[in-house]
């Protein structure tokens, strides 16, 4: 974190490479162009620093030796060694937040909200360690992850991705993650992103790439706070947020990210933008880059535009508006993080140890999994203690998200919103099938239809929530205008999840199974698979017990482990639970 942790060796290994370095060689290093925009041919022409993978974004097959042959083709472009080039190892980033989520076949974690109702560090450190063996499969080196956002809102469609509304719990999880995921920066690692820097998960009515308005110390005491086990624990990227502090933009806000972060806290790793985020700083282009440049954003997640970004930062430098101070500085920490990582000694990702191995989706990562998913149940309602059930009950399961892995697993799974269907969550278990692998005699009937009192001593309901992912999971009440991150205020067109946390009126269809089911004497238990707590007070009047899944992933069996009495209910509440449909004091959230 201070400046001695990056060794004297680092230090002169990089100023030797910065001296050979030509200014259109630094500014490619601070891009990082999405895979479809950009070939390694282009990488190779313009030293590129990094490329990435947007959510869903995969290549050929979407299987780890499509993802290798890819990596290896950008890794050989960044290392060709020609008149006017400097070998520099690009560096891949990815969304692996729950797992290596994109890619078929991985082993899908619960979202970072049931990580929260675990309450165990130890497993986060593992499940990180499992996930960067995952994501080392591919040949990839950088995962965004993790996510530090103390989310105070529940409207907010981010919600799953914060492992808690309480400062302490998330900070507890922040320092075993980074050493999880990044360990001794050896063969076994990848780099981590501590984001969204800052005060994501602070905004008005929990708009997702809104406005948080707060004084610096209470900035400080609830969203800062997570960073610094982080970078105790040595993490190498931050990344900045969408939101705006008190009307300004993070992506533009020198005090936050120079001042603060790098000068007060003394990280010295480097700071990337969110995808595109820079945009959103002006309506100009150049002006924008400028600001968020200057601000001390070090490398930027463009998307497309990385040909125009390109050229403007060259045209900033030679006109002084942007000084080569500024360049040398975020070059210094992008190759710095590169040689702490010992990236220019790795061999090309085909050649690398965890591109031989094809442990995605092993037995030994999905048992952690399972674990995980146990350990994250939290137990609403026991009437009579009606669980734990008998594996010789006469079982009958339904609701829309009983048997269908995509829904258990939400978003940032194979597609940026997620997915529906088993199809696409290759291995693993749906909530169902673990169900039938304790109780044979279960029987499925997603809309209770086949319910008979004389046949069935109760039914498993499985409710919920469908897959969103960041604006389009927002809940947003009428007339709230949607904020998103636009320059001049123009709406972002994301449309919201829905109008209101009340289940009954955002999944109707859910309380119908459930009552048809009660109307036939069969009690019922409820399994809930949400991306955050909704209000359930109809749904608690009509069934017997009530469970919080959350997003458990790929591996649905914990749910059963639990249900059937192998294990205890050990999962505690990460968040309040709303009770009443009235808005908060500052709507729903804290
Ligand atoms: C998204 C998210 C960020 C993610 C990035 C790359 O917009 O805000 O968390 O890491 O883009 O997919």
């Amino acid at each position: 974190m201070s400046s001695d942790s990056t060794t004297a060796s680092t230090a002169a290994f990089v100023e030797q490479l910065l001296a050979r370095m030509t200014l259109e060689q630094k500014v490619g290093q601070m891009l990082q162009p999405e895979r479809m925009a950009i070939t390694p041919d282009e990488v190779a022409r313009h030293h590129i620093g990094s490329v990435l993978s947007g959510g869903g974004s995969a290549p050929g097959a979407n299987l780890p030796a499509d993802w290798i042959a890819m990596n290896d083709a950008y890794w050989a472009a960044s290392m060709r060694d020609e008149p006017g080039r400097v070998p520099i190892p690009l560096l891949y980033g990815v969304d692996a937040v729950h797992g290596h989520g994109n890619v078929l076949g991985a082993t899908i974690f619960p979202h970072n909200i049931g990580l929260g109702a675990a309450r165990d560090p130890d497993l986060i450190e593992r499940i990180a360690q499992i996930t960067a063996r995952e994501v080392l499969a591919t040949g990839v080196e950088w995962t965004f992850a993790p996510t530090l956002a103390v989310a105070r809102h529940l409207y907010w469609g981010r919600t799953y991705e914060s492992f808690s509304e309480d400062t302490a719990l998330v900070a507890s999880y922040a320092a075993p993650f980074v050493r999880g995921m990044q360990g001794d920066l050896g063969e076994d690692s990848v780099i981590a992103c501590a984001k969204h820097w800052v005060g994501d998960g602070g905004t008005t009515d929990g708009r997702d790439q809104g406005n948080t308005v707060l004084p610096e110390s209470e900035l400080e005491r609830v969203h800062m706070a997570p960073y610094l086990p982080a970078l105790e624990a040595g993490v190498l990227t931050v990344m900045a947020s969408f939101n705006s502090w008190n009307g300004v933009k993070c992506h533009g806000n020198r005090y936050l990210i120079t001042e603060v972060l790098k000068e007060r806290l003394g990280f010295d790793g480097f700071v990337v933008s969110d995808w595109d985020g820079v945009d959103y700083l002006s309506d100009d282009p150049a002006e924008a880059l400028a600001i968020a440049t200057n601000a001390g954003i070090d490398m930027f997640m463009v998307s497309v535009k990385w040909r125009q970004y390109l050229d403007l930062l060259l045209q900033h430098v030679r006109t002084g508006v942007v000084p080569m101070s500024r360049i040398d500085d975020a070059v210094r920490r992008i190759l710095s993080v590169k040689h702490r990582y010992g990236l220019f000694d790795r061999p090309r990702p085909a050649e690398r140890k965890w591109s031989q191995v094809s442990c995605l989706g092993a037995p030994e990562h999905r048992a952690v999994a399972r674990e995980a998913v146990r350990k994250s149940l939290v137990l609403l309602q026991n009437e009579g203690e009606i669980l734990p059930l008998s594996r010789s009950a006469r079982i009958l399961v339904a609701g829309k998200n009983a048997d269908n892995r995509g829904h258990q697993c939400g978003g940032f799974t194979v597609a940026w919103q997620g997915t529906s269907g088993n199809q696409s969550v290759i291995g693993g278990t749906s909530i169902w099938e673990g169900i039938r692998e304790v109780a044979p005699g279960a029987v499925l009937s997603e809309d209770g239809s086949a319910a008979d009192a004389a046949a069935h001593d109760v039914a498993i309901v499985v409710i919920g929530e469908t897959p969103y992912a960041e604006g389009m999971g927002d809940i947003r009440p009428p007339g709230l205008a949607p904020l998103g991150s636009s320059p001049a205020g123009q709406p972002a067109q994301l449309s919201p999840y829905g109008e209101t946390l009340e289940l009954r009126l955002l999944h109707p269809e859910d309380l119908a199974v459930i009552r048809a089911i009660e109307a036939k004497g069969i009690p019922v238990v409820a399994v809930l698979v949400s991306g955050r707590p909704l209000i359930i007070d109809t749904e608690l009047q009509h069934t017997a017990a009530f469970v919080a899944a959350w997003l458990p992933g790929s591996e649905g069996q914990g749910v059963a482990d639990v249900l059937f009495g192998d294990f205890p209910f050990t999962g505690v509440l990460p968040f309040s639970w709303p009770r009443i449909a009235t808005r908060w004091p500052s709507g729903y959230g804290l």
